[in-house]
């Protein structure tokens, strides 16, 4: 890779800047790491212009890279007008994002919380608690997703294009109001998470592994509660007034 740029003056990184200093002060940039192939948890000591060298990678262009995903993550994430958009629209959009956002992470997150639990399990307890509240979160969510992309949305999308109004001959309220339920179970499993990590907040002496594992789940949790709201006071009710008035 060659650099087409000059180095930003305004950038908050510095070629003699840690890798580990990186992550601990902002831990959602241990994803950019991750495409980068940029070990920040063992490897953490090594400098950004030692850690680019080492993959190839040009310096200019890794240092632009942090400072664009360091002004994404402060600006927050951008909200679409889900209640300006159809119902098929609706579902397509909440597939793209919010669900394609979760096959990803969701794997990620176990796999972190695991490592996590294995390595500092003896001096926190509920790390191990941690662990399985992740893996029965990311059991419960990829299974949930799955009913909701093969039956309901499918027949939503239906439903508004006037092609149908019940499910297997049942009502369409019987599969919301599963999925509501188990909107309810995720959003219990979160709060559960979010009480044995006190808020999503690390110690002093966490690793950076572990770092990354609590910005993930405050992330998930903020994306759960944008994800469920899209569905249950947004594309339910519209599906099933639809429905009714069929
Ligand atoms: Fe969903
Ligand atoms: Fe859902």
């Amino acid at each position: 890779m060659s650099s087409t740029f000059a180095p930003s003056t305004q950038s908050a990184f510095t070629p003699e800047t840690t890798i580990g200093a990186i992550v601990a002060a902002r831990p959602a940039l241990a994803r950019l790491f991750e495409k980068l192939d940029i070990d920040y948890c063992c490897g953490g000591r090594q400098t950004l212009a030692a850690a680019c060298a080492r993959r190839g990678l040009d310096l200019v262009t890794t240092i632009a890279l942090l400072d664009s995903a360091g002004a994404a993550l402060a600006a927050g994430p951008t909200e679409v007008d889900a209640a300006a958009m159809s119902l098929a629209q609706l579902a397509d959009h909440i597939e793209t994002t919010h669900h394609a956002y979760l096959k990803a992470e969701l794997p990620r997150l176990v796999e972190m919380a695991d490592r996590v639990a294995t390595k500092h399990g003896w001096r926190d307890a509920r790390l191990a608690g941690v662990a399985d509240g992740v893996r029965a979160l990311a059991g419960e969510m990829l299974s949930h997703m799955q009913k909701e992309e093969i039956v309901l949305f499918p027949l939503v999308r239906q439903i508004e294009a006037g092609v149908a109004v019940t499910h297997c001959g049942g009502d369409i309220a019987n599969p919301i109001r599963q999925m509501e339920a188990e909107h309810e179970a995720a959003g219990s499993l979160t709060a559960e998470l979010r009480l044995l990590t006190d808020g999503f907040t690390p110690d002093a002496e966490d690793c950076n592994t572990h770092r990354a594992l609590l910005a993930g789940l405050a992330e998930f949790e903020s994306d759960l509660h944008r994800h469920v709201h899209k569905e249950n006071n947004i594309l339910f009710p519209r599906a099933l007034a639809l429905a009714a008035g069929r």
